[in-house]
């Protein structure tokens, strides 16, 4: 969602933005602006890329205090005017926001009262213009920025800056995320490290109600009761941040490829000496539980329903497995002890951040599994458990979903002190290099096959159902057909009256116990006239299968066979001509309910 970045101080400024708001594209956007300040506020900004602001930007900018923007529409069409930042009516004040201010439209009312006047359809002119209300009042900008964090409803990571304060970048935040980055002689600000690394290893985080300002020297940050914070210094490094497309033409493509050699990290980060590596409290909880809740939203809920099934399964918790913002609002807690597993690639989400409020005030405890050390989500959960794949810029998310199965299975494997699972990795990680290896070619015959038509159904059962829905998911995203995943015991309840004369069902048999089941349902559909691609392991095969693999552990197919669907939905989207990393109307961090 919206990027933020901001510097005050730095040798290039112009440079730092351009270059700063490029790393944040794969958020998603629609819009990008700079501000800064030169005597005035002078605003440049339009609808387009980060790349199309660099063409508009004046090439020379002088101004010490800079803040700059990517927008993805949520209130207001993508357009210039509703693009960041934005200006104050009496032109004081810009700001740069990401998140959703609920009673905007109360605040514009009451602003319009005091006689304002407001030129986009957004509810960051309202924040900027009740900034410039209170600030108008005491010429203080503190007491402006405490004012209207008192008044607003929502969330908000903010950027600001004043025309009276020329070496001063004002901040606030609340729900979405905002660091600051501390340099020697300038510091700087954006939605994540990545803009920042190249300057910078060390970072402040800003928590909820937090506000304050930078300097080139200064940091303060202030809490809602408007003291002074010492905040804590994190360390991350240039290298779990970077962007390198490391020769790959896409981001997805170098993703689906590290998947290998994520899980072997993943194995040597929790399993060390013969001893798996989980935080002794951590298994304590989870066997002490009663019930664990599984938490996640897109690509991450579908890792939760693996890991519940995997807990049901094999360590005999009885487990719920929900979509995050569906539970928010009806949240449930079953059994005496309930423990809550959180899922989330980016440790931002913010229908997730709503989920572990309420988790909090009720006083239960949390895991979450996450890409992102440090992350919203992070500081607010009891533990948290990485899953060390590496950063993922392209949109669809891939690498994290086979790292989130992987950690799970070895968190199930370690609540029984049962060590099957180390080896039936081992044995995933083959597969892996063997679908890169042997197995692209036909992965792209299929898509070719595939890539014209409107609707397509995956099929499975239990662990490869699961394995359907990302798969499904994944085809959506960046290939944009209608696509729909199907247990295989539900097709003739409803959905196998839209199999028609060439329908394309992707099938995954990898699982022993459904295998058959699998079988019938084949011929159920190749009866009505569907095209069948069969994704099958070595001794479950047919020879009319389309894709073969070795033997694994059933529970594993998120694991080893996911990167076909993986490579699927990356070669039909590339055949269709689409910008695969950045699919059209989605962001890699949702930040917003
Ligand atoms: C799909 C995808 C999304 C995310 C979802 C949750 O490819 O990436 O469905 O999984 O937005 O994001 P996180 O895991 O960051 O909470």
């Amino acid at each position: 969602m919206c990027g933020i970045v901001g510097a005050i101080g730095v040798n290039n400024p112009r440079e730092y933005v351009i270059e700063g708001l490029k790393n944040l594209e794969y958020r998603g956007y629609d819009s990008a602006g700079v501000g800064f300040l030169n005597k005035k506020i002078k605003i440049y900004k339009d609808v387009g890329s980060p790349s199309h602001l660099d063409e508009i930007l004046p090439k020379n900018i002088t101004s010490d205090v800079i803040i700059s923007h990517t927008r993805w529409a949520t209130h207001g069409v993508p357009s210039k005017k509703n693009s960041h930042p934005h200006l104050s009516m009496n032109k004081k004040i810009s700001l740069v926001h990401n998140g959703l201010i609920d009673n905007y439209i109360d605040l514009r009312n009451f602003l319009i009262s005091k006689g304002y006047t407001f030129y986009s359809q957004t509810d960051t002119e309202v924040i900027g213009n009740l900034l410039e209300y209170y600030y108008l009042q005491n010429n203080d900008m503190l007491v402006a920025l405490d004012k209207t964090k008192a008044n607003i409803k929502g969330s908000y990571a903010c950027a600001i800056i004043n025309e009276d304060y020329p070496d001063t970048l004002f901040m606030m935040r609340k729900t979405s995320p905002l660091l600051v980055g501390k340099g020697k002689g300038f510091n700087l600000i954006a939605s994540d490290a990545s803009p920042m690394v190249k300057y910078t290893n060390e970072f402040i985080e800003l928590d909820d109600y937090e506000y304050g300002y930078i300097t080139k020297y200064d940091i303060k940050v202030f809490n809602r009761n408007n003291e002074l914070v010492d905040k804590a210094v994190t360390i991350k490094d240039l290298e779990s941040y970077s962007h390198d497309l490391n020769g790959y033409p896409h981001y997805m493509l170098k993703e689906i490829e590290e998947i290998d050699t994520v899980i072997k990290k993943l194995v040597t980060a929790y399993y060390q000496d013969n001893e798996y590596q989980f935080n002794k409290d951590l298994l304590n909880d989870l066997k002490e539980s009663d019930h664990i809740i599984f938490l996640g939203c897109g690509t991450s809920y579908h890792a939760s329903l693996v890991g519940g099934r995997l807990f049901e399964n094999f360590n005999n918790i009885s487990t719920t497995k929900y979509i995050a913002s569906e539970w928010a609002f009806h949240p449930t807690f079953p059994g005496v002890r309930p423990f809550v597993v959180l899922i989330s690639q980016s440790g931002e989400t913010a229908d997730l951040i709503h989920c572990q409020k309420i988790i909090k005030k009720k006083g239960f405890r949390t895991l979450l599994i996450t890409n992102t050390p440090g992350s919203t989500l992070s500081r607010g959960a009891t533990y948290t458990l990485l899953i060390h794949a590496g950063v993922e810029v392209s949109v669809a998310s891939t690498k994290a979903y086979a790292a989130q199965v992987a950690l799970l299975s070895l968190l199930s494997g370690a609540i029984n002190n049962d060590k099957k699972v180390l080896n039936d990795l081992k044995d995933t990680i083959r597969v892996i290099e063997y679908i890169k290896n042997e197995l692209k070619d036909k992965i792209k015959g299929i898509a070719e096959e595939i890539k014209d038509h409107e609707n397509i159904f995956y099929l499975g059962r239990s662990f490869d159902y699961f394995l359907s829905m990302e798969a499904s998911l994944k085809l959506k995203e960046v290939s944009y057909i209608h696509s729909e995943a199907i247990p295989g015991g539900e097709l003739k309840h409803g959905p196998i009256a839209l199999v028609n004369e060439g329908l394309p069902v992707i099938v995954f048999i990898t699982d022993p116990t459904t295998a058959n089941s699998m079988r019938s349902n084949i011929e159920e559909v190749k009866s009505r006239g569907a095209k069948v691609y069969t994704i099958s392991t070595k001794d479950l095969s047919k020879d009319e299968d389309s894709l073969v693999v070795d033997n694994y552990a059933y529970y594993l197919s998120g694991v080893a066979v996911s990167s076909i669907a993986f490579y699927l939905a990356y070669y039909v989207s590339l055949a269709k001509g689409y910008n695969v990393d950045k699919p059209r109307n989605l962001a890699k961090s949702v930040t917003v309910e």
